[in-house]
């Protein structure tokens, strides 16, 4: 079987660890199988849904682009394109909003982090978010969405709004039922200052995360001050899943050099904190730095990236109108 696989990132600037080993490196992995069909997609829509600076965010977009390709994924072998120049993605999810369900959004927790205290004031966009996410998933026929762990709930809705469809309309399979490909042990990397609070682009302190775009010595700095506790590394998982921050920067290591957790556990069981980080930190500059040196490189270069985009659209926008075309019959305009 052929995997349609869909995924999308935010151009919102600071693309981190957290993006690289919860999603992005798992998009170049898809892209590497010869048989897959990848679709990558630049979410500027999404972005919006929070207040924007217009010239930042055309900076973001390009980033964005270069990121993916500085990570490994081929633009010939998959369609990298940006989502508000796809208009059908604005349109099905004016359509699927009429689907989803009140009650189905009041149970998004991102939404409830993300609007805070004052919900009154969040956008409408930042609220019916997950509907346009359903629709970017279901335009393309997706079967495999690869994202973090944080994306589950909206992939679930995005799953009910496709049934909901399909019933309604009595049109058996004509949205098809994507499955969320989420990496069960590196799906959620944490901030480097609080074990409990995931990384993130929005977080203040830029010593919470490691960005793709950080140099050797930020690097080494960020690790030498992430938080830590007062033990020896443990010699079992059961202790280790005690100690968020522990957890977190073996995790970290595992999923960089490719051991399981078990084997990058035993190589530092009963070691304090600084011999590993130093492990650590060669590590993450051995693997991120040639990443944020192509970036920089790219983004000289804003031609090559513009038209990876525009070849990106061209297709896209085929596969896209083709199914709102079929979704206008269907609901009888
Ligand atoms: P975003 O930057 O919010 O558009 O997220 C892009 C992708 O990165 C999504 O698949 C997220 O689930 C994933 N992601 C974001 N933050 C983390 C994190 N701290 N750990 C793992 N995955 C993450
Ligand atoms: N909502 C996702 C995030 O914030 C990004 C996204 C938008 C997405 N559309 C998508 C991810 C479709 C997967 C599939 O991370």
């Amino acid at each position: 079987m052929v995997k349609k696989i869909f995924s999308g990132v935010q151009p919102s600037g600071n693309l981190h660890l957290g993006n690289y080993l919860g999603a992005i490196k798992n998009f170049v992995e898809l892209n590497n199988e010869e048989k897959n069909r990848c679709i990558f997609c630049v979410v500027d829509l999404h972005a919006i849904t929070v207040s924007q600076d217009p010239k930042q965010l055309k900076n973001n977009i390009r980033e964005t682009v270069a990121t993916f390709i500085a990570s490994g994924i081929d633009p010939k072998k998959s369609i990298i394109f940006n989502q508000s120049k796809v208009s059908a993605h604005s349109e099905a999810a004016w359509i699927l909003s009429c689907t989803a369900r009140l009650g189905w959004l009041n149970r998004m927790t991102q939404f409830k982090e993300k609007a805070g205290k004052d919900k009154e004031k969040a956008s409408i966009g930042l609220y019916s978010y997950p509907v346009l996410m359903a629709a970017d998933i279901l335009l393309y026929d997706s079967t495999h969405v690869p994202v973090g762990n944080d994306q589950k709930q909206h992939l679930e809705l995005c799953r009910d709004i496709a049934q909901k469809f399909n019933n309604d309309f009595k049109v058996d399979d004509f949205f098809k039922i994507p499955e969320p490909l989420i990496k069960k042990e590196f799906s959620r990397i944490m901030s480097l200052k609080d074990g409990l609070k995931k990384m993130s682009k929005s977080e203040i302190s830029d010593l919470s995360r490691i960005n793709l775009t950080d140099d050797k010595d930020t690097i080494a700095n960020k690790i030498k001050k992430a938080k830590t506790d007062a033990l020896p590394l443990p010699s079992t998982i059961e202790e280790l899943e005690k100690r968020p921050e522990a957890k977190n920067l073996i995790g970290i290591y595992s999923s960089l050099s490719g051991l399981t957790l078990e084997n990058s556990l035993n190589e530092f069981s009963g070691k304090n904190f600084s011999n590993f980080k130093e492990n650590l930190s060669q590590l993450l500059i051995e693997k991120i730095i040639p990443i944020s040196l192509r970036i920089k490189e790219l983004l000289n270069d804003h031609n090559y990236l513009d038209s990876i985009l525009t070849d990106g659209y061209k297709k896209a926008d085929k596969i896209a109108s083709e199914k709102v075309k079929k979704i206008h019959e269907i609901i009888g305009f």
